[in-house]
């Protein structure tokens, strides 16, 4: 089997992050979402990955290299326009050849890896398996009518759900996707949608089947998370720092800092008079300095926090936030952001910011 990760799209929902960067490079707990879904392809026994890329390709590229830092061998395949999942498959159809895929939305996070599911379908051989996971509002999702084992009905953000089952971003498919993924219209938002190509090969007679990632009692426990939005992001990087391994300490600690809970503090790292409360993840050569840090924040590469709080936040690389009085929480962000109070006057806020920054002033 290969692999086929979409890397690509436009991210309208995390704007201004993605006007400037790849969605799927965003970290959740320090590490690119993108890289958990190499992770799991690869700990399913599957090497030979392609890489759908949208503009952000370069950067995605950069990140990943040739694949082998994840015992893989990654190819990039250019998408012309983000028109939608199934002109991805098409797009990658020279790369996949005769060979079934694992296809894996490049900002999806499946909590428990792939492994069964890889398994199960090289055991079914159907002509395409689809993960479902049980949602409290499947109105929002794509949704997935089964009856006997077999998925009879995708239906995309259905007013009147049929199910719970909520399409998850990951599909496994033998190449009868292509002929129906090119058998498929244009949608009215301009996209050939893998749901209408996987109905189509229903309606043709495949052997469509569901594989469940949850269970009744677990369906209050996230499972899986699409990264689109940033309460998503949240959450994702919430499960992923509940679930870490806890790490030697590598930075420079000083005596006056309280560390409670699971705190992985990264290389180079320096925490003077602060309190960090865990889980939350500091990254490399950050330096933490007469501040708080609370539960499920991650802090990237390079920052400074001084004299300031955190909670519940993803911060990205050489972010520098200095003075502020109010606690930061439930926010993201970008790169080289820098956010501080000043003695100035007249008082007021004074701000930079991209298109379509989202500012909330409590
Ligand atoms: P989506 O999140 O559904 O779409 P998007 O990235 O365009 O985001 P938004 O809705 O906020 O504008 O895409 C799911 C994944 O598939 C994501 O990793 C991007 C990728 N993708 C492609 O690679 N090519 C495409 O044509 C599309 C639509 C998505």
């Amino acid at each position: 089997m290969k692999g086929l990760i979409l890397s690509g799209g436009k991210g309208t929902r995390l704007r201004p992050i993605t006007h400037t960067s790849a969605k799927q490079l965003i970290p959740i707990a320090n590490k690119p979402i993108l890289f958990y879904a190499i992770e799991a392809i690869v700990a399913a026994g599957i090497t030979e990955i392609g890489i759908i890329t949208g503009e952000t390709g370069a950067e995605v590229r950069a990140a990943v290299g040739d694949g082998s830092a994840f015992g893989a061998r990654c190819t990039y395949i250019p998408q012309a326009a983000p028109q939608g999942l199934a002109h991805a498959v098409l797009t990658a159809r020279d790369f996949l050849g005769d060979s079934s895929f694992v296809m894996y939305l490049g900002d999806n996070l499946v909590r428990h890896g792939i492994v069964p599911v890889v398994q199960e379908f090289e055991r079914l051989h159907p002509d395409a398996m689809i993960l479902l996971a049980q949602v409290a509002e499947p109105q929002h999702f794509g949704v997935a009518e089964v009856v006997d084992g077999r998925v009879i009905r995708l239906v995309e953000k259905p007013a009147i759900p049929k199910s719970d089952l909520a399409l998850v971003g990951v599909y496994l498919f033998t190449p009868a996707i292509f002929e129906a993924a090119s058998s498929i219209a244009y949608s009215a938002r301009g996209e050939l949608e893998i749901t209408d190509a996987i109905q189509r090969m229903i309606d043709t007679g495949g052997n469509v089947v569901p594989h469940l990632i949850t269970s009744q009692h677990e369906a209050s426990v996230a499972t899986w998370k699409d990264t689109g939005r940033l309460e998503d992001l949240l959450e994702a990087n919430r499960i992923v720092l509940d679930d870490m391994v806890p790490r030697a300490r590598a930075g420079g600690i000083a005596d006056d800092v309280h560390i409670e809970g699971k705190v992985i503090i990264e290389a180079g790292a320096e925490l003077r008079n602060c309190t960090v409360r865990g889980p939350a993840i500091i990254g490399q050569r950050t330096v933490i300095d007469d501040a708080y840090i609370g539960p499920y924040s991650s802090i990237y590469h390079g920052c400074t926090v001084r004299r300031a709080e955190i909670e519940h936040s993803i911060i990205l690389e050489d972010v520098r936030i200095e003075n502020v009085t109010g606690k930061i929480e439930s926010s993201l962000i970008g790169r080289g952001c820098v956010v501080h109070e000043s003695r100035r006057r007249p008082h007021g806020y004074r701000l930079m910011l991209g298109d379509h920054s989202q500012i909330e002033l409590g």
